[in-house]
């Protein structure tokens, strides 16, 4: 196995930490270096179990700066990039969406603009692997039919209006200046580590603490969710065995709108801690709907299947067993980020 220096950025983020984690354990052979803004959703307790692994390195920057990504690039000549920071959850994108351009547009044009300044035009063994989201082909119908990977694109919130842009500049780069890349899409990810304001997180922490589950709307949306480790394993044979300019569909076929995973959530998390079987369902509040919320996504994952032998591992019930089990036994993880108190982890590790 060759030798890399590979580029992971958002590290410290839900789906990275995985990724990261997964690379350092899997690749010992490889050097794979961090890089991080650390907003509020950068979290560098989810690689504590790394952290001073030999080949892993923690670089805390910015995407968008431009000086500090060519002095990283000059500094560790990397010769691959996965990338995953960004601005990602929807509803802030609803409330302040100018970050979200910021970051996931102008900041992914910064890393391909660096890589091809020290790639020069000697592509042989490079790649640049842009981590993006199914959001970007827009809504589908209920009970329709999927997206594939020649779905055309339709994002409708900025968020994934921003990942469009992306992708966009990433096959721009690659028909332009056949610069090496690679997509992938998914679907919606849960696990261990994720900001407790997505929707799996949030209520798990809401139902042990007594909290409202604010459901949008009617509960009606449907979402195809997928363990985070099976995508860090779909990530892993992408960058592996990934056809250059080639995109990859990820998802679980595993769909459930809100308000059946919530009762099921509600049942698990009950049974968990103790409560009546349903005692939680009474904490269920309706509340007004995201703006322009999209009402389903479903992925087909059959190229990856046929081309690269990847499907997931887990079913969603084990998953999502896990799942529950993982933040009820690290409260402290939970707490850490609800306080804020994890916001001072770097500085207790790194200064
Ligand atoms: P996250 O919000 O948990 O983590 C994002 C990470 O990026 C954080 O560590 C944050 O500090 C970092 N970051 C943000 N802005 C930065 C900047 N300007 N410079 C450097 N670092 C910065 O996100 P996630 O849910 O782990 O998603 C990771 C990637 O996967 C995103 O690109 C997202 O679009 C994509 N994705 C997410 C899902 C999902 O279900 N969560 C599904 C498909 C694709
Ligand atoms: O599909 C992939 C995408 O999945 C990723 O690209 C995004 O980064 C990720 O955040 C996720 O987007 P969603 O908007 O689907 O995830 P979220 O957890 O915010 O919401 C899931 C569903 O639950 C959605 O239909 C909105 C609903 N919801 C969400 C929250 C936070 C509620 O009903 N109540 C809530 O409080």
């Amino acid at each position: 196995m060759k030798n890399r220096k590979v580029l992971i950025t958002g590290g410290a983020g839900f789906i990275g930490s995985h990724v990261v984690r997964h690379f350092v354990k899997n690749y010992p052979n490889y050097q794979i270096y961090n890089l991080d803004k650390l907003t509020y959703a950068g979290n560098l307790e989810n690689l504590k179990e790394i952290e001073n692994k030999e080949n892993y390195t923690f670089l805390k920057g910015d995407i968008i700066d431009l000086e500090y990504i060519r002095s990283i690039f000059k500094e560790h000549n990397f010769d691959s990039i996965i990338h995953l920071a960004a601005e990602s959850h929807v509803d802030r994108s609803i409330s302040d969406p100018l970050i979200f351009i910021q970051t996931n547009i102008l900041g992914t044009s910064t890393l391909l603009q660096v890589a091809k300044e020290n790639w020069k035009d000697d592509y042989a063994d490079k790649l640049f692997y842009h981590v993006s989201t199914d959001e970007v082909y827009g809504s589908l119908e209920l009970g329709g039919d999927f997206f594939y990977e020649n779905t055309p694109y339709d994002p409708k919130s900025p968020y994934s209006a921003s990942k469009a842009s992306s992708d966009h500049l990433v096959r721009a780069w690659s028909h332009t200046y056949k610069f090496p890349v690679v997509i992938s899409n998914c679907s919606n990810n849960y696990g261990p580590y994720q900001f407790p304001e997505k929707l799996i997180p949030l209520f798990i922490n809401n139902i042990m603490h007594k909290k409202a589950l604010p459901v949008y709307g009617e509960g009606i949306n449907v979402r195809d969710w997928l363990y985070v480790e099976d995508h860090a394993k779909a990530i892993d044979v992408i960058f592996h065995k990934g056809k250059l300019g080639e995109t990859y569909n990820i998802g679980g076929h595993n769909e459930w709108t809100n308000i059946d995973l919530i009762k099921e959530l509600i049942k698990q998390v009950d049974q968990k801690i103790g409560n009546q079987p349903g005692e939680s369902e009474s904490l269920i509040t309706f509340v007004k709907d995201r703006a322009g919320h999209d009402l389903r996504y479903a992925i087909d994952a059959t190229k990856i299947k046929d081309d690269l032998g990847w499907v997931p591992s887990l079913q969603f019930e084990e998953g999502l067993g896990l799942t529950v089990d993982w933040y009820i036994n690290n409260s402290d993880w939970l707490n850490n980020v609800t306080s804020g108190e994890y916001r001072s982890y770097y500085e207790k590790q790194y200064s």
